[in-house]
């Protein structure tokens, strides 16, 4: 038998029950698309083509999945259920010998191990198919599976065209079938949609063909995404063992189930991570991190060592040793050198810090290339905006901004340079100079109200 592999992916449906504008495979879990998390789960097989099908929002769907190496697309024009989903790919498969594996593009707790085994057993069996199962508690919604006791399938009925009896079934449908192609060929393209929704369903396939083999697997790998309270079910599922999977790497929790981290994350062994605080999208936390409690790490990477508490730090790079907050911000691409402290109420945005540069309370650093070794006083501000464009501040290495200064940009500040407090300096400074620019103080005497004077 030829053992090529195709893969197709069932992605075209709107998901109705989802009530949601975005079409169901492109909701989230764990910071992936349902159907990245199911493309994801085919990474032990080595499939020869991959295929997507797609139709509703087909163009969002793509643009999401465009960079997925060798993906292809077949566009399902109407939504007519899950076996003319597969009707669609028979053209690109013509003279195509070998297997068909068939994932609905909702089911994202699958593990790749999964996968595998199941294809060695269709294989190994010469199956014209082989589908997964689960025995489930509360199989409500799911195709009922009907098979002998050595897992020979004779038909799958879905739940709503089930009489009572055959709900008494708790052997499910995962919506993951491996089909060799040639039998599959004659049976696909004469299928009927005499069933309640009035739709072309997959499962019906399963009765014309033989040898049908199921194989359990955990009931926690197959859940099938219909709804939001069933997405944040499986958001659970898929965060414990995420985490768990960090804990025996290395990684300390501090209370588990209050962090949150996207698949999508690095944590390297020995960070610790408290409460509250999550972790999104292709960030890195490096050895030896303290994060939280309560922070938000997004797309950003964390140099050794560097403690982050109730912090927002996004779309930026923090280098090693790095102290930040509590309550920093720290975004758009900013990027901190080593060793730098950037405290209480500090924004940084889209800013160059130099290593072991200060900025410790109640400063806004934006579009602002900083040196080594500055003081950022209390509540220095680079007035960056002119209500029309951005403008860049430079400061110099060694340089101390006097507390309440305001830095109108554009401006060059050079090294050594100190500026008084309160100052709005509008002119470059040259390096080693004091400046300041605030009007003299006036001292008054004799100012206390007559009335409290008791004369
Ligand atoms: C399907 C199975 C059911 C199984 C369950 C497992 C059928 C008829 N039923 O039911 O036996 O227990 O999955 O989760 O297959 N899709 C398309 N085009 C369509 C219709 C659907 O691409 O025309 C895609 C959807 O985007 C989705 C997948 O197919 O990713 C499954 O569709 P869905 O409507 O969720 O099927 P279920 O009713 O859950
Ligand atoms: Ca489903």
């Amino acid at each position: 038998m030829a053992d090529s592999l195709a893969i197709a992916i069932l992605a075209a449906g709107k998901g109705t029950r989802m009530r949601s504008k975005l079409p169901k495979v492109l909701h989230r879990l764990s910071g992936l698309t349902l159907v990245e998390n199911v493309i994801n789960s085919t990474s032990l097989v080595n499939p020869t083509r991959k295929i997507a099908i797609v139709g509703y929002a087909a163009e969002q769907v793509k643009a999401t999945l465009s960079t997925v190496p060798n993906l292809e697309f077949v566009e399902q024009a109407e939504q007519l259920g899950t076996g003319h989903a597969v009707q669609q790919v028979i053209p690109a498969l013509e003279g195509f010998k070998g297997n068909l594996l068939v994932l609905n593009g909702d089911v994202p707790l699958l593990k790749p191990e999964t996968i595998e085994q199941m294809m060695t057993t269709h294989i190994k069996n010469n199956n014209a198919a082989t589908i997964l199962t689960a025995q489930m508690d509360d199989p409500t919604g799911y195709g009922r599976v009907f098979c002998d006791e050595n897992l020979i399938v004779k038909e799958i009925i879905e739940h709503r065209d089930c009489t009572a009896a055959q709900r008494e079934n708790t052997r499910i449908n995962a919506g993951i079938y491996c089909f060799n192609w040639a039998a599959l060929m004659t049976i696909l393209p004469h299928l009927k949609a005499d069933n309640d929704q009035q739709e072309y369903y997959l499962t019906d396939v399963i009765k014309d063909l033989s040898p049908v083999m199921a194989m359990d697997a955990p009931t926690s790998e197959i859940a099938g995404i219909n709804n939001r309270k069933q997405l944040a079910e499986a958001e659970a599922v898929m965060q414990k063992r995420l985490k768990d999977e960090l804990l025996l790497s290395g990684v300390t929790l501090i209370n588990p189930e209050s962090i949150t981290i996207d698949a999508t994350v690095t944590v390297e062994p020995d960070v610790t991570i408290e409460p509250q605080t999550n972790l999104r999208g292709n960030s890195v936390i490096s050895a030896g991190c303290h994060i939280g409690p309560g922070s938000l790490i997004e797309n950003s990477t964390l140099g050794e060592n560097t403690k982050v508490v109730h912090s927002v730090v996004s779309d930026s790079e923090v280098a090693s040793g790095g102290r930040i907050g509590p309550f920093a911000h720290i975004r758009g691409q900013a990027s901190v050198g080593d060793n730098c402290r950037i405290g209480n109420f500090v924004e940084v945005k889209k800013s160059t810090i130099g290593s072991h540069t200060n900025a410790a309370h109640l400063s806004y650093l934006g579009d602002a290339e900083l040196g080594q070794k500055v003081n950022v006083g209390a509540g220095t501000i680079t007035v960056n905006y002119d209500g029309k464009n951005k403008h860049k501040t430079v400061i110099g290495d060694r340089t101390k901004t006097g507390a309440n200064s305001s830095l109108v940009a554009p401006i060059t500040i050079g090294e050594d340079v100190t500026i008084g407090a309160g100052s709005v300096i509008t002119k470059d400074v040259e390096p080693d100079c004091l400046a300041f620019a605030r009007s003299p103080q006036q001292t008054i005497p004799g100012w206390k109200p007559k009335y409290l004077r008791g004369t």
